[in-house]
C-alpha cells in the first residue's frame, strides 16, 4: 500500500513539484532561522576595522579585475585547509562587507588571510608580473595598476553609502578621504587591500 502512494507521488509531476517544495522549503528555514537569530553571524570580530579610504579603493580594483574569478576569500574548517592557509573563516570577519568576495574558484589559492604574508614590494613585482616570482604561474599581469592613478572623486560617497550599510564610519573619516586617495596608484590601492585581507582573526 505505501508503495503504491509513493508511485503516485513519482508519476505526477505536479504532486512531486509540491512536496520538493514543502521540503526544500523547511530544509531552509531550519538552516537559515538560526542565523537570524545568533549574534556571532552579526558582530563584528573583535579587532575588525572598516576599510581605510585606500584599502576600499582598493578593493573596489580587485572587483574590477576579477580577482574574484581565480581567488577564494574563503577557509574551510578543513585540517587541510587551515593548515595551508590559517584559521578557518568566520561570519564576524565578513559582516562589513558589500558584497562579499567570498568566490568559488580556486585556480590560484585562497587570500582569505593573505594579509601580512608578503611584502608590499612582493606584491609589487608578482602583479605587474607573476613570473618573475613564481616562474610556473598562470596568474596574468596586471601592469597598468602601476600606472593608473586614483582620482578619489568618488572615494567620500562610497564611503557613505558604506555607512548606511552599517559601516562604522565616522564623519572624519569620510571628510578628505578622497583627498588621501588622489594620486596614489591602483597599485599601491590594491596591495593595501590585500595586506589587510583576514589580519582581524589569526
Ligand atoms: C586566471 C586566474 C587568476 C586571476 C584572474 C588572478 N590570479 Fe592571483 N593567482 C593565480 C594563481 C594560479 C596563483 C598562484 C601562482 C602565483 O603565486 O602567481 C595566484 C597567486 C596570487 C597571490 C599569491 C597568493 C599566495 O598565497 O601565494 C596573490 C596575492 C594574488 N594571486 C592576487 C591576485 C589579485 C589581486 C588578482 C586580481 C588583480 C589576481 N590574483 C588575479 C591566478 C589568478
Amino acid at each position: 500500500m505505501k508503495r503504491i502512494k509513493h508511485e503516485l507521488v513519482e508519476k505526477n509531476v505536479g504532486w512531486l513539484a509540491v512536496f520538493a517544495i514543502i521540503a526544500i522549503s523547511l530544509g531552509g528555514l531550519v538552516e537559515i532561522t538560526p542565523l537570524l537569530f545568533q549574534r556571532q553571524v552579526n558582530e563584528p570580530v573583535k579587532n575588525l576595522q572598516p576599510y581605510t579610504p585606500l584599502q576600499l579603493e582598493g578593493r573596489d580594483i580587485y572587483i574590477r579585475e576579477g580577482c574574484v574569478g581565480c581567488h577564494s576569500q574563503m577557509i574551510r574548517p578543513f585540517r587541510h585547509e587551515t593548515e595551508r592557509y590559517g584559521h578557518y573563516s568566520v561570519a564576524g570577519e565578513h559582516v562589513w562587507e558589500f558584497p562579499f568576495l567570498w568566490g568559488s574558484k580556486r585556480t590560484g589559492p585562497d587570500l582569505a588571510r593573505v594579509g601580512g604574508r608578503y611584502s608590499d614590494e612582493w606584491h609589487h613585482v608578482h602583479l605587474i608580473n607573476p613570473r618573475a616570482v613564481v616562474p610556473e604561474s598562470n596568474m596574468p599581469a596586471f601592469p597598468w595598476l602601476a600606472e593608473n592613478k586614483l582620482d578619489g572623486r568618488l572615494t567620500e560617497r562610497k564611503m557613505r553609502a558604506f555607512r548606511t550599510l552599517g559601516v562604522p564610519y565616522t564623519d572624519e573619516d569620510i571628510e578628505g578621504a578622497g583627498a588621501k586617495v588622489a594620486g596614489h596608484t591602483e597599485l599601491e590601492a590594491l596591495i593595501a587591500y590585500l595586506q589587510s585581507l583576514g589580519t582581524a582573526l589569526r
